[in-house]
């Protein structure tokens, strides 16, 4: 296959570009990235001098970039380009609806023109929070922070492109994620950074927001089923059986790294927060996906990752990421 990956320089992209010239040997990436902050080409540098990968910059919401990457004649796009983090957007909101919702009807308009399938990926955020039981496909879209809000708008926007136009789209919606290159102002991989730099780790509210731990190869794998198997207009929900409360998970890295509890810096909540997400993915076990990664496993390899990787993280570190940080936290 010939994928148009957007946002490929970032987490999830990039793992998911890496995935699928492992696993299809045949298949060849175009990878359409604006190199926001968040952007960071170092993510597949093992991938240089690879014929069956290309880099181009550019932005999802400019007419000309996309029709240009579209005349390299991709089978399909895999949409991960976005504005992703909920803090940011609460500050900041505007860069969210721009990316997160013209985006994706630039994307469609071009999926429309040409007849190219699109597989868009969203987040189980669009449901919002639930206390007890766990959201399915059908459920409906409450979502509560700006980021949420223009991830829905995207996704409402590919459901109607679908019906009207008869677009050839899939969505999927994961849980939270995490593993190697998740840029450090995540929690996972902020933490782990905070400690290899002793530093304390900012844990909002009373620590008991409940997420569910998604090792990011799983969810590549499920892109990438979905991708070739799912069927058009469905949604997939992708999660991993591996709720923790955020202190678990703290607790949890602590334990990993040798630390104790006089590490954790208890902070002022974010506003919104949402309690708890848990999604229902037994539409993707359908087609043959489970989760292999369990949150043991995969935090053990993620901080191993973040040890052995010092030279990636730390730039982010001192470089953009430092003013967002010490305009938040001071010196936490
Ligand atoms: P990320 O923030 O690490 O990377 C986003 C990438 O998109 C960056 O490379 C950035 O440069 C690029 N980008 C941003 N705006 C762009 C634009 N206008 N045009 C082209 N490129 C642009 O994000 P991530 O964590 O890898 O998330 C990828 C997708 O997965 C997002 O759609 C996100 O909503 C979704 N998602 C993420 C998680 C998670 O836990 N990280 C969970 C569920 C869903
Ligand atoms: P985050 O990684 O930002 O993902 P999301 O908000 O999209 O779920 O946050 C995960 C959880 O960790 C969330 O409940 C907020 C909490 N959190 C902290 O306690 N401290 C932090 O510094 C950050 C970034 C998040």
């Amino acid at each position: 296959m010939r994928l148009l990956v957007t946002g490929g320089c970032g987490f999830i992209g990039s793992n998911f570009i890496r995935y699928v010239l492992r696993e299809h040997p045949g298949d060849e990436v175009l990878n359409l990235d604006k190199l926001t902050y968040a952007g960071n080409p170092a993510n597949l540098r093992d991938l240089a001098g690879d014929p069956r990968y290309r880099f181009a910059r550019g932005d999802i919401c400019s007419r000309e970039d996309v029709e240009n990457a579209m005349d390299w004649g991709p089978d399909a796009i895999v949409n991960f380009a976005a504005e992703t983090h909920v803090d940011r957007s609460i500050v900041d909101p505007e860069a969210f609806l721009v990316t997160d919702i013209l985006g994706v009807f630039r994307l469609l308009e071009a999926c429309r023109e040409r007849g190219v399938r699109l597989v868009h990926i969203s987040t189980d955020e669009v449901y919002g929070s639930i206390e007890k039981g766990s959201f399915t496909e059908e459920s409906p879209l409450r979502p509560n922070s700006p980021y949420a809000a223009s991830k829905a708008g995207g996704d409402l926007l590919v459901r109607a492109y679908v019906r009207t136009y008869g677009v050839d789209a899939v969505i999927v919606r994961s849980s939270n994620n995490y593993g190697p290159y998740q840029y450090p102002e995540k929690v996972i991989p902020l933490f782990i950074t905070n400690l290899l730099e002793g530093r304390k780790v900012p844990l909002y509210g009373d620590g008991s927001n409940v997420r569910d731990w998604l090792y990011v190869e799983d969810n590549c794998r499920a892109i990438d089923l979905v991708l070739r198997k799912g069927r058009t207009g469905e949604v997939y929900n992708v999660g991993a059986g591996q709720e923790r409360s955020n202190l678990e998970l703290t607790r949890s890295i602590l334990a990993l790294m040798g630390l104790g509890e006089e590490k954790i810096a208890w902070v002022p909540d974010r506003p919104g927060h949402d309690y708890r997400y848990s999604v229902d993915w037994s539409k993707v076990r359908e087609l043959g996906w489970e989760p292999r990664v369990t949150l043991e496993e995969g935090l053990k390899r993620t901080v191993e990752w973040y040890r052995e990787n010092r030279h990636w993280w730390e730039p982010i570190k001192s470089g953009e990421f430092r003013t967002y940080y010490l305009e938040r936290y001071g010196e936490i």
